[in-house]
């Protein structure tokens, strides 16, 4: 498997605080049976000082952290990814490898969990056009979905990838999270899960609780190993969007409707 997002580098961003901590994580992944995990450091995240996030910092980090998983014998690859907290004009982060997986083909974008702006649409819209597919990261996390899920069968149709925390499903952020996450695996809106793994505690990784419980309903090796193999070559990712069944189809208008053979 592979994971697609987590905050495994140590001492970066608000994800591993030590190199311990890190290999702690790694060894939880191996036996998991996940080979690659890509790293998502925060970029542009208000936790996190924007001038220490930047390419060459974050591949020497990338490149001491796999010295010592090899030292260690943990066999699993760390492959370098960002994501991005939105802001105005991600275009202009579109020639930066760090922000679009190294070939300017993806870019993984999370919102506030309390505020999505008004002017998402446009900027999603231009990053399309640039030729970059946005991933959004956890939607079921916000408040917006919360409030309208119908935005997410809008996103897809928009062109960008859905990706869903394993956290979410395993009730790891509250029930209305779970429920939300559940009700986005039945109607096969997400493309991609990732753990989004912070520590070696309470949020470590956990891909494959969270496919024990899905794997009755849908065929997880698209979510953790095709389609994040295909974010990493810069392949695209097919999808095949459907909205959710008109509740009315159980009410009295549709009843009424049905009698008159209006239906
Ligand atoms: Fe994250």
């Amino acid at each position: 498997m592979i994971d697609f997002h987590n905050h495994v580098l140590p001492n970066v961003d608000d994800g591993s605080k030590s190199l311990k901590m890190s290999l702690n994580m790694l060894k939880s992944a191996a036996a998991q049976g996940i080979t690659d995990v890509i790293n998502t450091v925060h970029y542009f995240h208000p936790k996190v000082k924007d001038g220490e996030i930047t390419l060459n910092n974050i591949l020497e980090k990338t490149g001491l952290l796999q010295n010592e998983i090899d030292k260690h014998s943990i066999p699993i690859k760390i492959h370098c990814g960002s994501e991005i907290f939105f802001r105005p004009n991600l275009v202009e982060l579109k020639n930066d490898p760090l922000a679009t997986f190294f070939h300017g083909k993806y870019m993984l974008i999370e919102f506030d969990l309390f505020q999505i702006p008004s002017t998402y649409k446009q900027e999603l819209f231009n990053l399309k056009m640039e030729g970059i597919t946005p991933i959004i990261a956890h939607p079921e996390r916000y408040q917006a979905i919360h409030r309208n899920i119908n935005i997410i069968p809008n996103l897809l149709e928009a062109g960008c990838i859905i990706q869903l925390d394993a956290g979410s499903l395993l009730g790891h952020f509250g029930s209305k999270v779970k429920l939300i996450a559940d009700r986005i695996i039945k109607n096969r809106w997400c493309q991609i899960i990732g753990s989004d793994s912070h520590n070696d505690r309470r949020r470590n990784f956990c891909l494959n609780a969270a496919i024990d419980l899905i794997n009755n309903r849908i065929d997880p090796k698209q979510l953790v190993i095709e389609n994040p193999r295909k974010v990493l070559n810069g392949e695209e990712i097919l999808v095949d969007v459907h909205y959710e069944e008109i509740k009315e189809k159980q009410g009295i208008i549709y009843q009424i409707k049905s009698k008159m053979g209006l239906k």
